[in-house]
């Protein structure tokens, strides 16, 4: 493969992403960023690829960014280079990706299975904001992120107290959409995946970008943007075919237009 840490696989329209660095527990370094941004902007770009699925390993997803790599790196590193401020271009990407969550996602791990669009975990997933414990703080999006899925008073527990959620926890607060058995954690998310490739592309973007409005706006606004891709939806092909589809009692078959 063209990548140093990340192995990329085509399953049907499902790519499959997997984190590779297993002596480092996947910890994500600037390399691992440069194949990130790499592998999803291939991904966005094939038309014949509806869902990606980002994963690790059974014992970590990842523990977080690499300690190694930031130890001596002071403020004006970090500002200089806008230190993983590459993440914006892999949360940019339009089409819809799933994080399979096994083992630690830490850190930076958690933060970045929090950029996916929806969370499948393992049974044996933790997932915790340590950085307190390094003298730092969440820096990929872990404070705001993570207060938006779970709330203050977890959020604020787990950014201070530096603890670990177990799957359990994680998915009562909101973090997780569905808990599997780890033996089929992989196999069960490229599943998801495959059923969400199978939907009319345009429509899941769309869908896509009103959930995530919810972030972003005030309610009225975010009604009005909801109600105005609907109908703009309207005017697709596909919202056509679907329909038809339904009331003649066959599957849909989509043309992506
Ligand atoms: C670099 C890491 C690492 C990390 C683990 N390793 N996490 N290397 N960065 N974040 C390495 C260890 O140094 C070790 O390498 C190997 O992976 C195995 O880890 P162990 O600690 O021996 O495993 P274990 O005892 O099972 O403990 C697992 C663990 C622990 C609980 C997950 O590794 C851990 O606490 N890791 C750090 C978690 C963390 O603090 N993450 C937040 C990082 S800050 P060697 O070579 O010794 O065998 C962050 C900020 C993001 O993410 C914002 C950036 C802008």
């Amino acid at each position: 493969s063209q990548f140093q840490t990340i192995i990329v696989e085509q399953h049907g329209a499902v790519t499959l992403i997997r984190l590779n660095r297993p002596d480092a527990l996947n910890a994500l370094n600037s390399q691992v960023l440069a194949d990130l941004i790499e592998a999803f902007a291939a991904y966005e770009a094939d038309a014949s690829q509806g869902c990606a699925v980002l994963t690790g390993s059974e014992k970590a997803f990842a523990a977080g960014a690499d300690i190694k790599e930031m130890s001596n790196r002071g403020f004006s590193e970090m500002f200089g280079e806008n230190y993983f401020g590459g993440f914006d271009r892999v949360v940019a990407t339009r089409k819809p990706w799933i994080a399979a969550v096994a083992g630690f996602a830490l850190g930076g791990g958690c933060e970045l299975a929090m950029m996916a669009d929806f969370i499948i975990a393992a049974d044996t997933a933790k997932f915790g904001q340590p950085e307190v414990k390094l003298g730092v703080a969440p820096g990929m999006g872990g404070s705001q992120r993570l207060t938006r899925a779970v709330g203050k008073a977890k959020a604020m527990d787990m950014c201070i107290s530096g603890r670990m959620m177990d799957v359990h926890e994680a998915e009562r607060a909101g973090l997780v959409s569905r808990i599997v058995p780890a033996a089929t954690l992989v196999e069960d998310a490229i599943k998801a995946a495959a059923e969400i490739a199978a939907y009319p592309p345009l429509a899941t973007i769309a869908n896509k970008e009103m959930v995530n409005a919810a972030f972003e706006t005030g309610l009225s606004a975010g009604l009005l943007f909801e109600r105005r891709l609907f109908n703009g939806l309207c005017a697709t092909a596909d919202k056509r075919e679907g329909m038809v589809a339904f009331v003649e009692k066959r599957k849909g078959a989509w043309s992506g237009k």
